[in-house]
């Protein structure tokens, strides 16, 4: 098994003797949060910077780990903003979203956000009102929903069809005409975000391409110049076949060449990536408390639930699961177990929509026993409606991050 994975269940292992009654739990292994995020950032060419997008996972130790390691972070409200800024003083940040509030848009100009995506004419017109009073000059990206000809769709498109997101590519003369009159405004680059849950290496190299055709053509048609273009997030996770993950050795390989025949020279490409950068680092356990068989299916249930970890209904996957078997039974009676049949993990909730997995073949499982699911570090607590029942939250605890030597020592 690999090391780091060892690590994960040890800690919950001994969570579970330490917690004395079924252990409901969220770990985070910050160690190979760390070195899969260097990695990430050590494989993109010149000319690229990684952001973060927190909402994928906002916890401090998180955002701890990945501060040295990242050009900055990604906020989408106010209230990203103001926990950033209250924790990181110098990090650069950008800030993106639908619906921005006055008060938002004042706070990010106030606490000296790199750069405003901006996602319609009003907002471009209430962000130049807000700005007047700072007298100073504020940078914005305006974030385009482009609709392409042979655009591979994924299972959550932003983009490139009627959607909420972005300034629709026909809106841009508009925008382009009304900066011309507001220098307090400066026009940095685009920003695209068309999708999310790409897991197509090469389909992913052809979205950017097109994004940076299309900001050449402006570019030109238009006499601008920019400094960046930023391709947004949405890189996947594959949690429906999780050995098949995205290919990122020949995505980052192929980024060098598709830059050098942008025709954009010196024109940065920013990341902002969520998911693919903390969905790996977690993991969320639950304890078998019963096992039940109903016209023909057998149901797992766990303690916890979709209350805790909405990830697999949200995105209406079976989530993949480890079992680490428990040998305590504390009862005289038989204990409950399924073997080598298809199983559904189900959690607390009064509701068939608590369902984590579903018909996932079991080699064997038992009632006491823990269930661990792992890519549940991003979009995972996060966007869960934590208080559905009233049920006590997960206990949560970080692996830290090891010292170097430590680190060589095991990879040695
Ligand atoms: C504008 C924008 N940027 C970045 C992200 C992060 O996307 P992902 O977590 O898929 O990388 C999102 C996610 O919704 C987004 O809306």
């Amino acid at each position: 098994m690999e090391l780091r994975l060892a690590k994960v269940f040890a800690s919950i292992r001994a969570a579970q003797i330490a917690a004395g009654e079924p252990l409901c739990a969220y770990v985070y292994d910050l160690e190979g949060l760390r070195r899969h995020a260097a990695h990430v950032a050590g494989s993109l060419p010149a000319g690229c910077e990684l952001f973060y997008a927190i909402k994928a996972n906002s916890d401090l130790p998180i955002l701890q780990t990945l501060a040295p390691l990242v050009h900055g972070f990604e906020v989408s409200s106010g209230g990203e903003l103001a926990w950033v800024r209250e924790n990181f003083a110098d990090v650069p940040v950008i800030f993106s979203g639908p619906g921005k509030l006055d008060s938002e848009l004042d706070a990010a100009v106030g606490l000296g956000v790199d750069c405003l995506h901006v996602e319609s004419l009003n907002e471009l017109q209430r962000l130049a009102a807000i700005v007047k009073p700072w007298s100073k000059t504020q940078g914005v990206l305006l974030r385009i929903n482009l609709a392409l000809d042979k655009l591979v769709e994924t299972s959550l498109m932003m983009g490139g069809k009627p959607t909420p997101f972005g300034i629709p590519a026909q809106q841009l003369p508009e925008c382009l005409a009304w900066l011309r009159d507001h220098p307090e405004i400066r026009l940095c680059g685009f920003h695209f975000h068309l999708l999310s849950h790409q897991l197509d290496a090469q389909a992913h190299l052809q979205l950017l391409d097109a994004y940076l055709n299309q900001a050449l053509q402006w570019c030109e048609q238009y006499r601008l110049a920019i400094e960046q273009i930023n391709v947004g997030g949405g890189i996947g996770v594959n949690y429906r076949q999780p050995d098949r993950q995205f290919d990122w050795k020949t995505f980052s390989g192929g980024l060098p060449a598709l830059m050098e025949k942008s025709g954009l020279s010196g024109v940065r490409m920013r990341f902002e990536l969520g998911r693919y950068i903390t969905a790996a680092c977690g993991y969320y356990a639950m304890q078998i408390i019963d096992i039940k068989r109903s016209y023909g299916k057998t149901f797992v249930v766990g303690r916890g639930g979709s209350h805790h970890f909405r990830t697999p209904y949200a995105q209406g996957h079976s989530h993949p699961f480890h079992v680490l078997p428990v040998d305590a039974w504390p009862y005289a009676f038989p204990r409950p177990e399924a073997s080598n049949e298809r199983i559904s993990v189900v959690g607390q909730l009064c509701t068939p929509k608590d369902l984590l997995a579903s018909d996932a073949p079991v080699e064997s499982v038992r009632c006491n026993d823990l269930v661990v699911f792992p890519y549940a570090g991003a979009y995972a607590w996060h966007i869960s409606h934590h208080d559905f029942l009233r049920h006590p939250h997960p206990i949560q605890w970080y692996l830290p991050v090891e010292d170097d030597a430590h680190a060589a020592n095991e990879q040695a």
